[in-house]
């Protein structure tokens, strides 16, 4: 079955208990603008709570970008970078993205900046095009990474590598981000959605209550010490126990 919604700014798909969402501007280079926020608040929250919805698909459409950054014109009309990003701040859309109990899967090509880069990060899972280019160009404009990516960057590249390109605005080609662990795995750029597709599919061949909780576990226990975690762990495997 194949549910598509008809809103402006991101296409939701759905197919075998499959969820894609496409940011779809292409001829923006696919920004994040308000509208985006709204409509990935709202398909994410259909993610959610559709007990079909076993794993979703994040990517970009058009073949030049996966999200090149918060939309510069909404800066431009706003008093400042600041306030343009107050209003974005209304729907917790990283949280719906940070907090889903299931598998999101980032499928990555051509520039992937700023709140791209911070939108693969509150994703499981990230592959990338080799053709993938990565950067934080929020220093640059006199603001920082707020849709988490000033934590999640360190948790998943570690400290050197964040400050390196939060400091420097260094761009990593896709193999440098590979090697930084800033994704998985990479493909080339005609085998990105056929790969990613793959690994959906393997996804939702797996109990989905196991995968729920192995994830649960996983994330929430990066924060905790090694004897909470695995007192969190133990809680947890638990619940599978019958
Ligand atoms: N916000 C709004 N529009 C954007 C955008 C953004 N973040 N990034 C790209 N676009 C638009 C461009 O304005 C252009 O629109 P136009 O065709 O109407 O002029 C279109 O997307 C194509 O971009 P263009 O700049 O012509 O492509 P390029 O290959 O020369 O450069 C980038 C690509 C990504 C290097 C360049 O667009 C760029 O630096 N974008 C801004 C990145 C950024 O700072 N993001 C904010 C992070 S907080």
């Amino acid at each position: 079955m194949i549910i598509d919604s008809d809103t402006e700014v991101v296409r939701y798909e759905k197919r075998d208990g499959k969820a894609y969402i496409t940011l779809d501007r292409p001829e923006a280079l696919n920004a994040y603008n308000i509208a985006m926020r709204d409509e990935l608040f709202q398909v994410l929250g259909v993610v959610r709570d559709d007990p079909d919805v076993r794993v979703a698909v994040l990517r970009g459409a058009g073949d030049r970008a996966f999200c090149a950054g918060a939309d510069l014109t909404e800066f431009l009309t706003a008093p400042s970078p600041t306030l343009a990003r107050k209003a974005r701040w209304e729907r917790d859309v990283w949280g719906l993205f940070l907090g889903s109990g299931k598998p999101i899967i980032a499928a990555l090509h051509g520039y992937v900046l700023g709140s791209g880069v911070e939108m693969a990060l509150c994703c499981d899972i990230r592959v990338a095009a080799d053709d993938a280019q990565f950067g934080l160009p929020e220093t640059g404009l006199g603001i920082i990474p707020a849709a988490g990516g000033s934590q999640t960057l360190s948790r998943a590249v570690g400290l050197g590598r964040s400050l390196d390109m939060l400091l420097t605005g260094r761009w990593l080609t896709a193999r440098e981000a590979l090697c930084a662990r800033l994704v998985d795995r990479l493909v080339p750029p005609a085998d990105l959605i056929t790969a990613v597709d793959r690994l959906a599919d393997r996804i939702t061949s797996l109990p989905g209550s196991a995968l729920a909780l192995a994830k649960q576990a996983i994330v929430c226990g990066l924060d905790l010490s090694l004897a909470e975690g695995l007192e969190l762990e133990a809680r947890i495997a638990s619940r599978l126990v019958t």
